[in-house]
């Protein structure tokens, strides 16, 4: 089992699901975010007053899939997600020790799809 972090555009989400659900998954969970990549935030000075403008808003989308499925939901996201600009977000991938499903308690693969 793999942890799939996707840190993508907010407006890019919508295509992403829709994309997700056509190929299968079990769940995923979305939480709003913000941060900074590579440019560092843009600064600035107004009006002789330095400024940083640190933080663009993202969405995190979490994602528990079989290792089987994991090179094809990276491709998926790289597709649904980029514009070939910067700031298109990154892909952070995880080793996950279990999934257990609370209602019957199945675990591993049987309790991620
Ligand atoms: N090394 C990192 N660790 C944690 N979060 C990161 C990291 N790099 C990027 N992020 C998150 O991803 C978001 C989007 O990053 P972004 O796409 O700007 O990455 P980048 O490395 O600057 O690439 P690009 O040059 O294509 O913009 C950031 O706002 C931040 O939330
Ligand atoms: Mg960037």
């Amino acid at each position: 089992m793999k942890k799939i972090e996707a840190i993508i555009r907010p407006e890019k989400f919508q295509n992403l699901r829709d994309e997700l659900f056509t190929i299968g998954i079990g769940g995923l969970t979305v939480t709003e975010a913000a941060g900074t990549g590579k440019q560092k935030g843009q600064k600035g000075v107004f009006r002789g007053t330095k400024f940083e403008i640190q933080l663009v808003p993202k969405l995190k989308v979490e994602m528990i899939v079989d290792a089987d499925q994991l090179d094809d939901i990276v491709d998926l996201i790289i597709e649904a997600c980029g514009t070939g600009n910067v700031g298109d977000g990154k892909i952070f991938v995880y080793p996950v020790e279990e999934t257990i499903r609370i209602r019957t308690g199945e675990r591993g693969k049987e309790a991620v799809l």
